[in-house]
């Protein structure tokens, strides 16, 4: 059985979406493994975008997901990856269609509300930077 990550991003949070969010994910039928509300520290925003580390958008990228509470996931169930990924919607919000959550709620292509692991390595890396190993 797989696991991912998923965070609501600090402009989620302000928006007071949470609630939704998790709702979303319940009602589609994952498990909640481990969530926790923080602040990341720019250490750890630059290790869980390094892959973005060489993008003219980088400092932004990092500057925001710093600039106020996270709230950091990991949920569980049978193609939980790839369904989370849909479910969020696309990145650009001219693509992210209605009913998911970037179509529901984000305008912008940079404060696009959550954030979801794209492959198996990188849920398992971020599981592991945000929650450690045990959880992964
Ligand atoms: P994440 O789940 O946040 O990783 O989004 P994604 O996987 O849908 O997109 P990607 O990993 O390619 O980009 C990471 C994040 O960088 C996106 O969610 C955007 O918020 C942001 N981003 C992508 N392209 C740009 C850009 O051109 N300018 C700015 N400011 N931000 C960008
Ligand atoms: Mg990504």
């Amino acid at each position: 059985i797989e696991k991912t990550f998923l965070m609501v991003k600090p402009d989620g949070v302000e928006r007071q979406v949470i609630g939704d969010i998790v709702d979303r994910f319940e009602r589609r039928g994952f498990e909640l493994k481990g969530a926790k509300l923080m602040v990341a520290s720019k250490e750890l925003a630059e290790k869980h975008y390094a892959e973005h580390a060489e993008r003219p958008f980088f400092g932004e990228l990092v500057d925001f997901i710093t600039s106020g509470p996270v709230f950091a996931m990991v949920w569980e169930g049978e193609n939980v990856i790839k369904l989370a990924r849909t479910m969020m919607g696309a990145t650009k919000p001219e693509d992210s269609n209605p009913g998911t959550i970037r179509g529901d709620f984000a305008t912008t292509l940079s404060h696009n509300i959550i954030h979801g692991s794209d492959s198996l390595a990188s849920a398992e890396r971020e599981i592991g930077l945000w929650f450690g190993s045990e959880l992964v």
